[in-house]
């Protein structure tokens, strides 16, 4: 087993909240551990163009409450390439680093399982991206701050909505995942919610609607989440319309107000742990895996696993939703 002395840390992908509270955790697991700790900027890119800096413990003084990532990130298009990695691999030589964190999602781990295969280089992962789509633990890093910023908009617009009696079908991120739609619609008290994970019937959410508004409902939100197989939420208030112009409908989409903001008490603890269980799974031998949390237990699965094994939604809580919203 080879010694780790000094590692590198980087964020790349979408930024999620609660990214600073686990570089900080790794820079201060590390130094706690006789190691050096380099960031590396702007994701894989940096690592490709040399933008490495030394990070010392008061480098992560003051950031375990802020949004974004103090490394900056991107979604390297140089790293999908050969060259792009060996070039990386060359200047994580150059610098002396014997092992990497990266923080990140499907794309990060993706790559980072490409270049350990490639370069036999130690990598550890932990899960920072607001859908929560990976396989091997409970939440992402930013799920839970995401799903709180869904919730405080929806509130928000339930006021509208109820004083114009109005319907609003309300647009959230998720990429191909419903996690953050699921949740957000459950504690939002949406009408309904509408997921990739399931079939949508036009037909079944008119039915929905019609039977709450004969209730004397006045308004009513629907949570779209962006990748449903029925469209964004302009395609379903439309395809919603044709069937029933009687509604006045709105429309909302959430966009990356989701991506920013000061990360939960809960992110920035699940973002300590699995930043400081990674540097530990470096030190122990460990590598080519993602540390997640599951049952509140420290977790880890090979980076092949959390990418391609689905993460399953539970759909029970769809049909609770419909139930309590009923
Ligand atoms: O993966 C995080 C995410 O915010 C998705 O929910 C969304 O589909 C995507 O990133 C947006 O990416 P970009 O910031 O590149 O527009």
């Amino acid at each position: 087993m080879n010694t780790v002395e000094k590692i590198g840390v980087l964020t790349s992908g979408g930024d999620s909240p609660g990214m600073n509270a686990c570089i900080r955790a790794v820079v201060r697991t590390g130094i706690y551990h006789g190691l050096e700790v380099f960031g590396i900027r702007n994701g894989y890119d940096g690592l490709i163009n040399n933008d490495i800096i030394k990070l010392e413990s008061s480098s992560v003084s003051n950031i375990i409450q802020r949004g974004g990532t103090i490394l900056k990130t991107a979604r390297s298009e140089e790293f999908i390439t050969k060259e792009g990695r060996q070039k990386a691999y060359n200047n994580l030589k150059k610098y002396g680093l014997d092992a990497m964190v990266v923080i990140g999602g499907n794309g990060t781990f993706t790559g980072a399982n490409i270049f350990i295969n490639e370069f036999d280089f130690p990598i550890m992962g932990a899960p920072g991206t607001i859908d929560n789509d990976l396989y091997g633990t409970d939440n992402t890093i930013g799920y839970d701050t995401a799903v709180n910023t869904v919730v405080d908009a929806v509130d928000k617009i339930r006021d509208t909505a109820d004083s114009h009696n109005r319907l609003f079908f309300i647009e959230v991120m998720g990429r191909d995942a419903g996690f953050i739609a699921l949740r957000s619609g459950i504690a939002g008290g949406a009408e309904d919610i509408l997921i990739p994970e399931t079939v949508t019937y036009i037909d079944e959410l008119v039915e929905i609607l019609e039977k709450g508004f004969r209730k004397n409902k006045k308004s009513g939100v629907i949570i779209v989440a962006e990748g449903d197989d029925a469209g964004g939420a302009f395609d379903v208030a439309r395809k919603v319309k044709e069937k029933c112009s009687g509604y006045d409908t709105r429309v909302t989409i959430l966009g990356h107000i989701q991506r920013g903001g000061s990360p939960t008490s809960f992110d920035r603890i699940l973002a300590s742990t699995m930043g400081y269980g990674a540097v530990k799974a470096l030190l122990e031998g460990r590598r080519g895996e993602m540390v997640g949390v599951i049952h509140r237990e420290l977790a880890y699965t090979p980076f092949e696993k959390a990418i391609k094994h689905h993460k399953e939604i539970k759909r029970e809580l769809l049909e609770m939703a419909r139930i309590l919203s009923s």
